[in-house]
């Protein structure tokens, strides 16, 4: 793996690793690198650290760097679609992309198009992975450990991709993160049930920033995301209500232990000092020293992925199959059954409604040669109620089959021939859908508004119950959220 789009593609001893490089980097203490190579630096959105301290980190090993710092006199500007942009950049040799971007998949998509890596310089608000290893680095350095500390996240949760990636990468490690945050830019609820559910340990939920402060062992301030708000009033009136709320000044920390790290992956809000400028001199403030970190991890990165690349987290192996087999049972005398035919397809126990959405999901509009018959609201034994679909003399093809699968979790097909079942399965779905459900989050590079030609792409996370995560903005959906494109 050469690519740096997601810290959920990282193992624990890839992060390690990167963390124990870039402080023998600091020290002075690695060789050379051997070889020059191109980077191309696209920044979409406005950077100050994390482009120039890339672009440094590439310099200090000779590498030639060009690229951009914001659209304007580039034809982003004549609305160029990324994937264009980026396959230019491979075209005139680069070796590796640099890229942030305010669209969530931003970096994913162009990862999609290129062969050589792209790392990730940040993804709209929904990751930051290069922020995440730099503040590890920094963890590391003043605290001499990972493991075993309380972090407390402090300000705007809900668009702070640098908190986002970095409670991914505590995952691999035995922290406590602490969450203080106005409701209305409070971490999402998913992104809690996942730290819980992968971890097995319960973050601290809390508004009260000085009982953080006399009891972790790191603060991690985030500036409010104010560019991330809905535009106009509405977005407005939700700034004014946290724009004024948790203010660190060298006064609150003398409540602190004296061990106590204040982190913040900048820039500040001049208007509004989450971090008042008097705390910078006291022995609390890591957050320039952070900054600084950011030039020898992205070095670290930059060798690795010229180099050996990174051993990545190991994936599931999921069933790629579409159908189970369930077995035949007994028949029915002909008397009992509501739907009598001797050839065809009889799609069972399907949900209450399910019946009406096969139609416009198999696409058989233009189906007319026999009879189709819908049971709607039949008694079912197992269920209660359930719908049916007969389609006499039609079968389904396997794509047709694993598609039943958008819209049901119970579904169990029979294939009639002669009169006789002769074949009966539950369907399953495979383990990645292609332009088959549409990402509710607006901002997701797949959705159609932002005209980047993204094929939605999901992948099953697990069938029971049924969880997809967008191969693009990462965003997990559930049966109930899911929009399915007919
Ligand atoms: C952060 C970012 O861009 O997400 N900055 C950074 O990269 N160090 C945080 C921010 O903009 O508030």
């Amino acid at each position: 793996m050469k690519d740096v789009i997601s810290i959920r593609d990282f193992s624990r001893a890839d992060l390690d690793l990167l963390v124990q490089n870039a402080l023998e980097l600091k020290q002075g203490n690695a060789d050379k690198s051997e070889k020059k190579r191109k980077v191309a630096s696209l920044f979409f959105e406005p950077s100050t650290r994390t482009r120039t301290s890339s672009e440094v980190a590439a310099e200090l090993d000779d590498h030639y760097v060009n690229g951009f710092a914001g659209t304007e006199g580039t034809s982003v500007k004549k609305g160029e679609p990324l994937a264009d942009t980026v396959r230019m950049y491979e075209g005139y040799d680069f070796n590796a992309i640099v890229m942030r971007h305010t669209l969530e998949g931003a970096a994913r998509l162009a990862s999609d198009y290129v062969k050589i890596p792209v790392i990730n310089g940040g993804d709209g608000p929904n990751g930051h992975p290069t922020q995440a290893m730099l503040d590890l680095m920094t963890i590391k350095e003043a605290k001499g450990k990972i493991d075993d500390l309380k972090v407390a996240f402090v300000g705007d949760l809900k668009y702070g991709r640098t908190v986002h990636s970095l409670l991914q990468a505590f995952e691999h490690y035995d922290v406590t993160p602490w969450l203080i945050a106005p409701n209305n830019v409070s971490l999402p609820e998913w992104r809690v049930k996942e730290y819980e559910a992968n971890t097995g340990k319960k973050v601290v939920i809390s508004d009260n920033l000085l009982d953080a402060i006399r009891n972790v062992d790191v603060l991690y301030m985030t500036r409010i995301q104010r560019e991330r708000f809905p535009q106009g009033k509405e977005g407005d009136d939700e700034y004014e209500k946290v724009s004024w709320i948790y203010k660190l000044n060298a006064e609150i920390l003398k409540s602190a232990h004296p061990n106590l790290k204040v982190m913040h992956p900048l820039p500040r809000y001049k208007n509004n000092l989450e971090v008042a400028l008097d705390v910078d001199a006291t022995s609390h403030a890591l957050y320039f020293e952070q900054a600084r970190n950011g030039m020898f991890m992205r070095q670290a990165i930059l060798r690795k992925v010229f180099g050996d690349g990174f051993e990545g987290k190991k994936k599931e192996a999921v069933d790629e199959k579409y159908a189970e087999e369930l077995p035949i049972g007994t028949p029915r005398s002909k008397k009992e059954n509501l739907y009598v035919f001797n050839n065809g397809t009889l799609i069972d126990h399907l949900e209450l409604g399910g019946g009406y959405k096969i139609k416009p999901l198999l696409r058989l509009m233009d189906y007319h040669d026999s009879p189709i018959i819908i049971g709607n609201n039949v008694p079912s034994a197992k269920y209660g109620q359930k719908d049916v679909y007969c389609l006499v003399d039609f079968f389904l093809t396997p794509e047709q089959t694993w598609k039943l699968g958008l819209i049901s979790d119970r579904a169990t097909i029979n294939i009639l021939k002669e009169g006789k079942v002769q074949r009966k399965f539950k369907v399953v779905l495979p383990s990645q859908l292609e332009g088959l459900i549409e990402c509710q989050n607006r901002n997701c590079i797949s959705r159609p508004e932002h005209f980047e030609h993204a094929k939605s792409r999901f992948y099953v996370e697990s069938r029971q119950p049924l969880k997809l995560r967008c191969h693009y903005c990462e965003k997990p959906v559930g049966r109930e959220e899911m929009k399915v494109i007919y």
